[in-house]
């Protein structure tokens, strides 16, 4: 009863296989490192290699008797996605396509996908709910309603089944600090504003002061990695005892402006995180945040952390790893 975690070796990933050691469940990792970090996965067995390598993954799941699956190796760039279209098309679609087979021919049945809020692209309605139509704004995100769909007729034509969990914005750090977000891939705002406040990046360039909020900045639903990591062994659990295939939302159901975590950042570390005002960046919804209804009936989820343990989390990491792992 092994777990095989994809991406692993990765942010969300990381704190995933550290939440499934820490209750006692056998886990695997397959990462490319490309950028994922060894150290990441503080000592759990790591295979390096290729999600599209059917033949290295289907030896893997023998050797080390995996029966399930956890699935986050992706590229998640999303202007990258639109430059270099490609590249997402063949890592993202084909990969877990192959990865797919390559379970399913293992004997795997249960598998928990790491989705992304932004199949809805830019939704009218506020909180989102689960039935607010797929419409992806991005090449990143139609790869991830393209896998959904793949592991949906995955379900009608081999039995597997599948939880895809549908992430608002994932952040912060793990709270002993062993392990976080390598900033080196990530033009999110709160490694941002870490990296302004640090004195270690250009001011935060603030994406829009004139949107029809109470602030006048876009609002978001910033989520903890340790409670996103969470709903990933939650979702196991539920498949392993019988649950049917579904996709969920993954936030907390509480929106925050650009402003309230520029201003949390300052209040929490005692720095200036220097800021300038910029026009609106393309593509962006004024507002996206979670209703969580689902996700909590469901699996039994709820969210622990709210936006002050993620910026003192996150402040606490990046300040003591300015250059991530390589620290
Ligand atoms: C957040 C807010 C920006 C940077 C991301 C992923 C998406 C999904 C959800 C996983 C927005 C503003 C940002 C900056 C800013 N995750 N901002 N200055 O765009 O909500 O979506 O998380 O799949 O795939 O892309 O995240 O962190 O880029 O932006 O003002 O320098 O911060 O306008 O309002 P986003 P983000």
């Amino acid at each position: 009863m092994t777990v095989l975690v994809t991406g692993g070796a990765g942010y969300i990933g990381s704190h995933t296989v550290r939440q499934l050691r820490e209750l006692g469940r056998h886990v695997v990792v397959l990462d490319s490192l490309d950028t994922g970090h060894s150290e990441a996965v503080l000592g759990a067995p790591l295979v390096v290699g290729d999600i599209a390598d059917g033949e290295l993954v289907e030896q893997l799941c023998a050797d080390h008797h995996v029966t399930s699956v956890v699935h986050f190796a992706a590229h998640k760039n999303v202007g990258e996605s639109m430059r270099s279209p490609a590249k997402y098309w063949r890592n993202n679609v084909e990969g877990s396509a192959r990865l797919i087979e390559a379970v399913l021919r293992a004997g795997v049945t249960d598998f928990v996908f790491s989705s992304s809020c932004s199949v809805y692209g830019t939704p009218e309605i506020v909180p989102v709910t689960e039935s607010w139509p797929i419409g992806p704004e991005s090449v990143y995100a139609e790869t991830k309603a393209m896998i959904e769909r793949i592991l949906h007729w995955y379900g009608i034509t081999s039995g597997l089944r599948s939880v895809s969990l549908r992430y608002f914005n994932a952040a912060g750090a793990s709270f002993d600090n062993a392990i976080g977000e390598d900033w080196t891939y990530s033009a999110n705002l709160i490694p941002v504003v870490m990296k302004a406040a640090l004195g270690l990046g250009a001011p935060v360039e603030v994406f829009g002061t004139d949107y029809p909020t109470p602030d006048g900045t876009a609002i978001r639903d910033y989520i903890h990695v340790e409670d996103l990591a969470n709903a990933h062994v939650l979702a196991l659990d539920y498949l392993t005892s019988g649950g049917a295939s579904t996709a969920l939302n993954v936030g907390t159901g509480v929106g925050s402006s650009v402003f309230d975590v520029v201003r949390a950042t300052e209040r929490i570390s005692g720095r200036t995180a220097p800021a300038v005002l910029s026009p609106r960046r393309a593509g962006d919804p004024i507002s996206v945040f979670a209703d969580p209804t689902l996700v909590h009936s469901t699996l039994g989820w709820s969210p622990v952390h709210g936006l002050d343990d993620i910026i003192s989390s996150a402040w606490r990491w990046h300040s003591t790893h300015p250059n991530g792992y390589d620290t």
